[in-house]
């Protein structure tokens, strides 16, 4: 009997991952935009000093630059907050390791390497808060490493 009930769990289990998988591909919110594959360029984390200061600015109308650093375990800044209705382009860097920078239920993904930097463009719609985390495995901190993207 218990095995039975074992294998319902585990098969509720898998159409749950499956479900927020799909969910994730469509969901509202942030998105990637079409041609903007993320691309990763070497750059040192200290020959850029935008990333001294972790930040978001305004670079046009409805256009921001989000410098984000990433660092065992967490990222700055933190929340990240982009303005609705905008476009933002990402560039993360890390200080350390390898890590994971993926804004959780949009296709918003990328891998963040030190010494190099991670671009990607997204559209943002409406205000919402979203769960920001680590997706490459980089320390005994890496499943709690987490941050938050506000939208407002
Ligand atoms: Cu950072 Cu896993």
């Amino acid at each position: 009997a218990y095995e039975k009930l074992w294998l319902a769990a585990s098969i509720l289990l898998i159409l749950l991952l499956i479900g927020s998988v799909t969910y994730g591909a469509v969901g509202p919110g942030v998105a990637m935009v079409a041609d903007s594959e993320p691309t990763v360029n070497a750059q040192a984390l200290d020959e850029d000093e935008r990333f001294s200061e972790p930040r978001v600015e305004r670079v046009g109308e409805n256009e921001y630059a989000a410098y984000v650093v990433a660092r065992q375990f967490g990222f700055q800044p933190d929340p990240i907050v982009l303005p609705a209705n905008s476009t933002v382009t990402f560039y993360v860097t890390s200080a350390d390791v390898i890590h994971g920078f993926e804004v959780v239920g949009t296709n918003a993904n990328t891998m963040v390497v030190p010494g190099e930097v991670s671009e990607l463009t997204v559209e943002v719609d409406g205000a919402e808060e979203y769960g920001l985390i680590c997706n490459e495995y980089c320390g005994a901190g890496h499943h709690v490493m987490e941050g938050k993207v506000n939208v407002v």
